[in-house]
């Protein structure tokens, strides 16, 4: 089949694209408003782009049913200029799907979920206890494209609990930490216990021996 997007209304086109730019990786953000309030949530349309500045990037949807306001996470950036990318790993998939939960604005959805928060190095927002990795970031630039922000963060310190740390590199224990990926919507999500395959990069010499 062929699909033609710029024909097809936007549902179409996120249906194809979350199901063909999987797996995702997972951003649980923490993120304050200009009193200091906290909010968390998970957003999948998450990558790094650069290292040298290190840059991430997110994509945050407006919300259609409030006439496309910015979601808390996209609006708190925006206003504080602050965020922490926290990492989802299968210990804590469960409660980082409670943070996704449209909760009214008087109910913390941190606390909601069961997780604590400890104060971050370089900014204002604190990280997720339970998270055993953080990005702290500041906002780079945020773009207003369609009826979505596109957020670069600059990340400008980075948590990881030692134990999943080789020093020597400093190398992550990937396969120890046990990320998650988002896969096709539909609460689809993929496990990396034991899925790693590892396939070396091979030189033009390598090559040209074997072929
Ligand atoms: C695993 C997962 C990934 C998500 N990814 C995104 C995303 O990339 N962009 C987005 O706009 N919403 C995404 N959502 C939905 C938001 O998390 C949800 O709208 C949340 O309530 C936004 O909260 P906020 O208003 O506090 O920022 C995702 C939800 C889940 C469960």
């Amino acid at each position: 089949m062929q699909f033609n997007l710029e024909a097809e209304r936007s549902s179409v086109a996120y249906k194809l694209l979350v199901g063909l730019v999987a797996p995702r990786p997972i951003a649980l953000i923490t993120s304050i408003d200009e009193n200091g309030k906290l909010n968390a949530a998970p957003f999948s349309a998450y990558n790094y782009l650069c290292v040298d500045p290190p840059i991430i990037g997110i994509g945050v949807t407006n919300r259609p049913e409030a006439k496309y306001l910015p979601k808390d996470t996209a609006r708190n950036i925006r206003r504080t200029g602050e965020f922490v990318v926290n990492v989802v790993t299968e210990d804590i998939a469960q409660k980082m799907n409670v943070c996704a939960i449209d909760f009214p604005p008087e109910i913390n959805e941190v606390d909601m979920a069961g997780f604590t928060t400890v104060s971050s190095q370089a900014v204002k927002p604190p990280r997720i206890a339970e998270a055993h990795a953080a990005l702290e970031c500041r906002e780079f630039t945020t773009m207003e494209i369609g009826r979505s922000r596109i957020i670069l963060g600059q990340v400008v310190s980075v948590y990881v609990d030692d134990r999943f740390v080789d020093p020597a590199g400093p190398y992550i224990k990937a396969e120890e930490l046990h990320a998650i990926g988002r896969m096709n919507g539909l609460g689809n999500y993929v496990k990396t216990r034991d899925a790693f395959i590892n396939i070396p990069r091979i030189s033009f010499d390598e090559w040209e021996k074997n072929h």
